[in-house]
């Protein structure tokens, strides 16, 4: 009933853990079998270890919470030696996502991770471009497209690509994407935000800015994730403050072919089964057979 195929890769449901929000799988596998999930995408992965962010991390906000980890993992050798065995034991499709802050170091890790049997890989264009003054990858189309083509090059890996809603122009930035060699797109990432701190008369990140995720951005996401499933001809796969089955439901009537969930992981751990329940019950009501039935039903 739920099952899905995304670029050739089957799910026994589309709904994915985002990364970032569900480390490599391990810890939430202690509050429910997390191979009932369509799939997993890892903690943001990089060519080399990074400790993050210093200073507050995490924030909340009414209706979601701010984040400025700073893309802390281990490596992707590590996590190629370490955590995708045990990922891969979960018994559910494994996206590695990876992220980095110069091209080469994206083109690196793409080649240390063609030799795995990890799934699909997504793309995080969100980072910082080192090289270009630190404006992310993922703001303008024609430097987004430059990325992807340099590592679609390097890999027959399915290659999904993370759209940052800070995009200049989400169609330009999704369709600039796919002319580059993207199989599929993800999205959305995080919005750029700012919280104060008015009794220090200071901003509460480190780093000024951070990332807003979480039910307040959901209806901006949605709006997202129409406009994009309609200009492109790749599965999208929809994110952005989905806490329900419901809200899951919405994305995929929109366009979405599968969704991810994210901070409502941090809200309550066994998110991903109620959602997937939640999903169920919703087709055996409406008399859904094949949930690929209401992908794109609203225009
Ligand atoms: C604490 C935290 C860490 C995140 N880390 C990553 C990351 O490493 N790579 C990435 O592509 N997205 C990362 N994200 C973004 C999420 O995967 C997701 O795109 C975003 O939070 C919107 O979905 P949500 O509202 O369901 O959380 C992170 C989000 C949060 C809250």
């Amino acid at each position: 009933m739920l099952k899905v195929n995304i670029n050739g890769v089957d799910f026994k449901n589309p709904v994915i853990a985002a990364s970032g929000t569900f480390g490599f799988g391990a810890e939430y596998n202690n509050f429910y079998d997390v191979g009932v999930l369509g799939g997993i995408s890892s903690k943001g992965l990089t060519l080399n270890e990074k400790a993050g962010n210093d200073g507050i991390r995490i924030y909340e906000t009414a209706e979601g919470i701010m984040n400025s980890v700073g893309l802390q993992n281990p490596g992707v050798d590590a996590f190629i030696k370490n955590e995708l065995p045990r990922m891969k034991s979960l018994g559910t499709n494994v996206i590695a996502n990876l992220g980095g802050g110069t091209i080469e170091d994206y083109e690196k890790a793409i080649v240390k991770l063609n030799d795995t049997d990890i799934d699909i890989i997504e793309l995080n264009i969100s980072c910082p471009n080192v090289k270009a003054g630190g404006m992310a990858f993922g703001i303008k189309g024609e430097v987004a497209k430059d990325i992807v083509s340099k590592v679609r090059a390097l890999t027959n890996k399915k290659l999904m690509v993370k759209l940052s809603p800070n995009a200049e122009n989400i169609c330009d930035m999704a369709v600039k994407c796919v002319e580059g060699g993207a199989d599929s797109l993800s999205l959305v990432n995080t919005f750029k935000a700012m919280a104060v701190d008015i009794n220090k008369r200071d901003i509460i990140f480190n780093n000024k800015f951070a990332g807003l995720s979480g039910p307040a951005i959901k209806p901006i996401a949605l709006r997202m994730v129409h406009e994009v499933s309609r200009v492109v001809d790749v599965p999208v796969i929809g994110l952005g403050g989905i806490m329900t089955a419901e809200d899951a439901i919405e994305f995929m009537m929109v366009g979405a072919s599968a969704i991810q969930i994210g901070t409502v992981n941090f809200l309550n751990p066994r998110a991903g089964i109620e959602i997937i329940e939640g999903m169920e019950e919703f087709c055996r009501r409406e008399g859904i057979k094949n949930i690929n039935e209401i992908v794109g039903c609203i225009n």
